[in-house]
């Protein structure tokens, strides 16, 4: 199987569950915004293969003729400006649609909890979101690739919040005691986001199951485990040795 874009956050969660699972997984990926931490645990598995590729150039590997292609499930999860691009070859369209509509936990507002300690809210707060944790996304996909299903189909969790809410939730689990802070409202900032996933339980069986709270404190435990990373790893340039001009004598 082809993930493009695994090396990015659900591809990697995907490629993970499809590693464990025994499949052969080849993770294309341009590392844009994806690294390649995220998957460097399966490098030297037989069934691993990882390529440094950026998909708007043509893939010329043998599971990449389009013929292979339509016989082999595909994830394509880079973003959706270089998608439109991908559509103009029409064959990928079936695979693309598969992947269409996710919506998971935000890693950008935890982390900038952990960061930031909790404190920005844009506008009242009253604009709603939906959050899904990784593991029930990529359950959903997994469900999607076995099904005959080939229109679009919504993977979320419909369980709505307002931002305030979650920004309060988040607070207390972090253990933060800082004020929240009201910033002025973010532009063209959609107020209401609920996934409608009838067309998911009707035709895969599927739908999420992780709770809220538990995904917040995975979530939580995974990022402070992240920003120790980052911290112990911050590269620091060494000094550089005196230069001393050839032909001249130091005189100290
Ligand atoms: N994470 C979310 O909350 C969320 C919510 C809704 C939709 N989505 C959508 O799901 C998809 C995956 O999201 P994500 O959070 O894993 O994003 P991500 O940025 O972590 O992953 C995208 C991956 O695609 C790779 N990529 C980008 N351009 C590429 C190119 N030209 N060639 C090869 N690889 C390329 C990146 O390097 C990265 O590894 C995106 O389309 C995103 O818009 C994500």
């Amino acid at each position: 199987m082809q993930i493009t874009g695994g090396a990015g956050f659900v591809g990697s969660h995907l490629t993970d569950k499809l590693m464990m699972d025994g499949h052969e997984v080849t993770v294309v990926d341009n590392f844009f915004t994806g690294r390649k931490r995220n998957v460097e645990h399966w490098i030297g598995h037989e069934n691993f293969e990882l390529i440094n590729h950026d998909v708007v150039e043509p893939l010329y590997i043998e599971e990449f003729c389009p013929l292979s292609v339509l016989m082999k499930p595909l994830f394509i999860l880079c973003c959706l400006f270089e998608m439109a691009l991908l559509l103009s070859d029409g064959f990928v369209e079936k695979f693309w649609m598969r992947g269409s509509c996710v919506m998971t936990l935000s890693p950008a507002q935890l982390r900038e909890h952990l960061v930031y300690q909790g404190r920005r809210v844009y506008g009242s707060g009253s604009q709603t979101r939906a959050f899904q944790y990784v593991s029930d996304l990529v359950n959903g996909l997994v469900a999607l690739m076995n099904s005959n299903v080939s229109s679009p189909v919504n993977l979320g969790n419909p369980e709505e919040h307002t931002i305030l809410e979650f920004a309060q939730l988040i607070k207390n689990l972090v253990g933060s005691g800082s004020e929240i802070q009201f910033l002025s409202e973010a532009q063209d900032d959609p107020q209401k986001r609920k996934p409608d996933i009838r067309k998911a339980k009707m035709m895969l069986a599927w739908e999420p199951v992780v709770p809220l709270e538990e995904g917040l404190n995975k979530a939580i435990h995974y990022f402070r485990k992240e920003l120790e990373y980052q911290a112990n790893n911050q590269y620091i340039p060494k000094p550089k040795p005196a230069r001393i001009k050839k032909g001249r004598t130091r005189h100290n």
